[in-house]
């Protein structure tokens, strides 16, 4: 997956196109290019690595041309090279591709076979010989793509320069997002309003299966059938405004302390503090006749899904199924009618997660969205829109918008509950005074920033580290084993405590750090025990308690971190900082790189 931009401009283009793919970075940052019609040719800039390398290769050899496109590279086929780097290009056509292109072998033999020879090792290449033989022939830019558009298997979103009409680009969409900008005499392809946000706010949303030619005038859209058809331009109101990191030395930090402000956020679109209800953006949104619920996620989102499977099955007594949106479709789920199915995601766009979701439709199930980015895929395809109010969130490892779902699902969860019959009006002042405690428990947990800097480095010589966890403490666990690998690079695993005797217990040793995640409360002392039969093998433990837990079983710990005591319904959320703030740390000082971590990114839009 991969981040596109095209822009028809007034004047040259190249640098508002690198500018673009600044705001796409987080689709993938293993090389980018951009390319623009000048002089009567195709002309292009490639470069290897992080955009800052594009912008030299720019600054040592400037690209005219008012017509062009540009991309970011996430790589699929073919290794991160200057060579394999988009724009893809013969001397009639250009183009730039987010998705796979599944049937790519085939075709390519197929091309090969007619004389076609080709530069790279990428999957995209076939189409820009596909679109680029056929205008050779003769076609016009329109009826070549017509042609090629029904070849192409798999998931994609292209912009398509072509050298002879210099005045239009052509768009299309399958399976990745794509969007068409209106400006002022120009007009923009991007894969999301975020690209075009200091160009336009007017901004159309492709279809599934649409395509688009786009000139200084305006968009003419086609469907799937290659009917001309309309698209709602509607006002995206992301701003054109570059985020900072303020103070920070890395976005990372910056998100972990915004949680206490963006987790109240969040938490006031769902509380009523005034009658100590909790309640849902869609007020009349009939929950009462749902009898399972199916959530489906990847990676940190996932997480976030594992924690409210406790709630749900604990407040609203509702079966719930919870599955890896990429294992969910091929599984070929028994769906009953009147389920609920649920998808989290911070981006909106994750590929697997949309296909979950359009899978869960077409089996008669409500679809509700838990989401940060309310202009995404998931926003528009959802029944009951559950925002997360965690603003951009551009550090690819997800801090700030795991806290802010689990925020949603606690209330949402509440709201089941209570429309199940299963929640007492005290029982739900109860919860509202729990969740609306958290913002201010998450800045308790903040304040240990630094004693947990100060052990981090107990970590950073590990080969393996293990983090264990009980309860909802388990996803946490899991989810602090992600940070950790995401961003240091340190291999780890998180286990539910109990399941340590099973198996990785063989593990531990000296060299073994284990952090356990053992609030006090109904299963510490289950945890602790856990905890203990590692000590009892030479283990090496980080105890990440309140005060009392500490004190109960912090004796002979490696080290030991002191939480906030918290009602077990929010601990999640508090928990969730240390395990953030340990990775982080262990990455700053092992100094890798840790906004971009290597071979990640943020919005991972193939399957
Ligand atoms: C990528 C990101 C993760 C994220 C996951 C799911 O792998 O690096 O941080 O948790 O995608 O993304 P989503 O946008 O669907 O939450």
């Amino acid at each position: 997956m991969c981040g596109i931009i095209g822009i028809i401009g007034k004047d040259d283009v190249a640098e508002r196109l690198v500018d673009g793919l600044k705001r796409l970075e987080y689709r993938g940052y293993d090389s980018a290019g951009v390319a623009t019609v000048h002089g009567g040719a195709i002309d292009r800039r490639r470069a290897e690595g992080k955009l800052n390398n594009l912008v030299k290769e720019l600054a040592g050899s400037p690209l005219p041309g008012t017509t062009g496109i540009a991309h970011t590279r996430w790589a699929t086929h073919g290794a991160p090279t200057t060579s394999n780097a988009h724009p893809h290009a013969t001397g009639e056509v250009a183009l730039v591709h987010n998705g796979i292109i599944e049937n790519f072998k085939p075709l390519r033999d197929e091309l090969i076979a007619r004389g076609r020879t080709f530069d790279s090792q990428t999957d995209t290449e076939v189409v820009a010989h596909l679109v680029s033989e056929l205008v050779e022939q003769g076609a016009s830019p329109k009826d070549a793509v017509r042609q090629v558009l029904p070849r192409l298997h798999g998931a994609f979103a292209l912009a398509i320069l072509f050298r002879s009409h210099p005045d239009m680009l052509i768009g299309a969409r399958l399976g990745s997002p794509l969007v068409v900008g209106y400006g002022d005499g120009e007009t923009y392809l991007g894969s999301d309003a975020l690209a075009l946000a200091p160009l336009t706010q007017r901004i159309a949303y492709l279809e599934e299966g649409d395509w688009v030619v786009i000139t200084a005038q305006g968009a003419e859209i086609f469907d799937k059938d290659n009917n001309p058809v309309e698209r709602p331009v509607t006002i995206s109101g992301v701003s054109g405004a570059m985020i900072d990191k303020g103070n920070h030395r890395h976005f990372m930090q910056k998100e972990i302390y915004e949680q206490p402000v963006v987790v109240a956020q969040t938490l006031k679109a769902y509380l009523q503090r005034m009658d100590d209800r909790v309640s849902l953006p869609i007020p009349d949104f009939d929950l009462s006749a749902i009898r399972r619920v199916t959530i489906v996620a990847c990676g940190t989102s996932f997480y976030a899904g594992m924690v409210a499977r406790y709630w749900f099955e604990q407040f609203a007594r509702v079966p719930v199924d919870l599955d890896f949106a990429s294992e969910f479709r091929y599984r070929e789920p028994v769906m009953e009618e009147g389920g609920l199915a649920l998808f989290i995601s911070q981006s909106g766009e994750t590929a697997d997660t949309l296909a979950a979701l359009r899978y869960a439709r077409s089996q008669g199930q409500k679809i509700a969205v838990v989401v940060n980015v309310p202009t995404s895929s998931m926003a528009r395809e959802a029944d009951l829109l559950l925002p997360t109010h965690a603003g951009p969130e551009i550090g690819v490892a997800s801090t700030k918008a795991f806290t802010c779902q689990l925020a949603v699902l606690a209330a949402f969860a509440a709201n089941l509950a209570r429309a199940k019959g299963r929640l007492t009006p005290a029982e739900e002042k109860e919860i509202v005074r729990h969740l609306a405690e958290a913002p201010a428990a998450i800045n308790g947990a903040l304040a240990y920033d630094e004693a947990i800097e100060a052990m981090a480095h107990h970590i950073v010589p590990a080969r393996d580290v293990l983090y264990l966890g009980r309860g909802t403490d388990y996803p946490i666990a899991l989810e602090g084993a992600l940070k950790l690998k995401e961003i240091s690079y340190i291999h780890a695993e998180g286990y539910a405590a109990g399941e340590m005797k099973h198996g990785p217990i063989a593990l531990i040793d000296e060299l073994v750090p284990v952090i356990c995640i053992a609030p006090s409360g109904p299963l510490f002392e289950k945890t602790v025990s856990n905890m203990q039969e590692v000590q009892a093998r030479g283990g090496k433990v980080v105890l990440i308690s309140d005060y009392d837990g500490v004190q109960a079983a912090g004796e002979g710990c490696l080290a030991t971190i002191t939480m906030p005591k918290v009602h077990p319904l929010i601990a999640p959320m508090v928990y969730a900082v240390p395990v953030q703030l340990l990775a982080y740390h262990v990455a700053v000082l092992k100094g890798t790189d840790v906004d971009q971590p290597r071979n990640l990114a943020k919005s991972v839009t193939v399957e």
